[in-house]
């Protein structure tokens, strides 16, 4: 058994990956988030009266923070989620991307160094590979060639990560995974946004022509790839997860669209994100043949789970949506 700090579990994928944890491993699972406007608690009610979980808030580009929760709690392994990652926020305002996903990485790689973690995993994106034409795949040896502001924060962010294994031999591994969706999905992404209008009746913008490609994986594929990079990765690697599932984004809309049985006149083109990457394709094979990972889920298996989950789970988009979740750390923590 051991002691992981999850950075960022209030999230989409790390309270996936908290739970993933929590209900299929022994470990002690110490979940540490901001609760920015994408962090919600309510993501994890089910469970959060285990035992083996405990809440911090803390930001991690806050050193002195970050430095009582490393004492207090003495992580074996830390597994690093909280960042930054909506692509358009980012076109607006880099700053927070910068904030927390380089110095906050940063931040977290000293007090990792400091408190003798066994192991740092660190969660990276596809994205920093930048954009493909219509063929090929990115390997872990394409070259970083970032194009939008985050995409640039965490590329910045996984060579904090390689020098403090090169420069102070820290055993540090990074993923790197394609456009990951499921369950807890903030809908601001296209596939929950998408559901969450199609249920309302409401528009659903498509960028430019909608013929941009992303390789799509089901966010608990996702996480059993960073559970096996912890558990089985080489110290210094970088590991690729792919869902092999690309699709164009218009014809994902029309899916969805279609499984809720409502009309393609919902859908609405609108002017392109600037800057906006073609195509994203994974090469997944090392992490297959190295890490004995695959993807569990086909693409049509993992949307129906997906749109099953929202349309089942109303109330839990609305109230992210009426921003009534973030009242919710104030009635169950702040008091304590
Ligand atoms: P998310 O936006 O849903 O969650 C991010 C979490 O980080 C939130 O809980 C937020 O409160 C927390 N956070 C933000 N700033 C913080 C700070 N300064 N200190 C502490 N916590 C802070 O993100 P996600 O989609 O779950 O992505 C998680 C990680 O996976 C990110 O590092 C992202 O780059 C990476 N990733 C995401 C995808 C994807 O498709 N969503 C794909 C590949 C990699
Ligand atoms: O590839 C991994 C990345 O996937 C992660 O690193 C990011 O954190 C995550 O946000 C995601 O980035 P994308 O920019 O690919 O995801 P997003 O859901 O924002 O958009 C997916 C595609 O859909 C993209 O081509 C833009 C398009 N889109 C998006 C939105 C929100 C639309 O056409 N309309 C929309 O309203």
């Amino acid at each position: 058994m051991s002691k992981i700090l999850v950075t960022g579990g209030a999230g989409f994928i790390g309270s996936n990956f908290v739970r993933m944890l929590l209900n299929g491993s022994d470990h002690e699972v110490v979940n540490l988030d901001a609760l920015t406007y994408a962090g919600n608690l309510e993501n994890l009610t089910d469970v959060a009266s285990n035992p083996r979980y405990t809440f911090v808030k803390g930001d991690i580009a806050d050193s002195a923070q970050m430095d009582e929760a490393f004492a207090a709690h003495r992580p074996d392994l830390v597994v690093h989620f909280a960042a930054e990652s909506h692509v358009d926020r980012s076109v607006l305002d880099a700053t927070a991307f910068v904030r927390t996903n380089v110095q906050g990485t940063q931040v977290l790689l000293d007090k990792s160094r400091i408190y003798k973690t066994k192991r740092f995993v660190h969660v990276s994106t596809d994205e920093v590979y930048g954009s493909l034409g219509p063929w090929g795949f990115f390997t872990e040896d394409t070259p970083m060639q970032a194009n939008s502001p985050y995409s640039a924060s965490k590329a910045a962010s996984d060579l904090l990560v390689r020098a403090a294994v090169h420069t102070h031999g820290m055993d540090c591994v990074i993923t790197r995974c394609s456009n990951n969706y499921g369950p807890y999905q903030f809908p601001e992404k296209l596939i929950p946004l998408m559901i969450a209008n199609a249920l309302e009746g409401k528009h659903l913008p498509v960028y430019g022509d909608g013929k941009n490609v992303r390789d799509w994986i089901y966010v608990t594929d996702h996480c059993e790839g960073i559970r096996a990079a912890m558990e089985r990765g080489q110290a210094g690697e970088v590991y690729n997860f792919g869902g092999n599932a690309e699709r164009e984004n218009i014809y994902v809309i029309k899916e969805i669209l279609r499984l809720l049985g409502k009309g393609d006149n919902l859908i609405h083109y609108v002017k392109d994100r600037p800057g906006h990457d073609r195509r994203y394709a994974m090469d997944s094979s090392k992490a297959r043949a190295t890490l004995g990972w695959e993807p569990r889920h086909t693409f049509e298996q993992g949307l129906r789970q997906t749109l099953d989950w929202y349309v089942q789970n109303r109330s839990w988009w609305e109230r992210v949506r009426s921003g009534a979740y973030q009242d919710y750390y104030k009635q169950q923590y702040a008091s304590r």
